[in-house]
């Protein structure tokens, strides 16, 4: 109990949550992205593959589900695994969306995940929270505190 909460606690300002999407995993992209993960000072706390089902992509991105991509996102994110991640770091959620660069690879700064791997503003390799509040719901949504370091 006392680490569950000692968990909970340190996702306030310490956590982000990731995913390396299908595509990631379907080009064989899963060990260079969590290098540079390492590199950039993130601690992976929890992590697993796992295959998203039609309903926790439509849970997961229910913000989105007004937008004309909803449904080829929902598509894209359960079309084959993923890996989901907990990744501690002083400053978490801003430094890895620093480190993935902006949603749209074209858009995105030399040397950032998504320049070097996204495919295009759909297929875009990597999710990153983008609050505090938001990776501890994401990260409650893919693990339990007992899956969590
Ligand atoms: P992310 O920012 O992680 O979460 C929302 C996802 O929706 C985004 O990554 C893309 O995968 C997808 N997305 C965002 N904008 C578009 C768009 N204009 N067209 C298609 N997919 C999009």
């Amino acid at each position: 109990m006392h680490q569950i909460l000692r968990n909970l606690d340190k996702m306030i300002t310490n956590r982000t949550f990731t995913m390396l999407k299908p595509d990631s995993v379907e080009k064989g992209n899963i060990g260079a992205i969590l290098e540079k993960i390492n590199a950039a000072g993130f601690k992976i706390v929890a992590m697993k593959l796992t295959q998203m089902t039609r309903r926790d992509a439509e849970t997961f991105y229910a913000i989105h589900k007004e937008r004309p991509f909803f449904g080829e996102l929902v598509e894209y994110m359960t079309r084959g695994p993923i890996v989901a991640a907990v990744l501690e770091k002083e400053n978490a959620v801003e430094d890895f969306r620093a480190l993935i660069g902006a949603t749209n690879p074209e858009e995105a700064a030399e040397g950032t995940i998504r320049k070097l791997y996204a495919t295009s503003i759909s297929e875009n390799a990597v999710h990153g929270s983008d609050s505090d509040e938001n990776a501890s719901i994401e990260s409650a949504f893919h693990f339990s505190g007992r899956d969590t370091f």
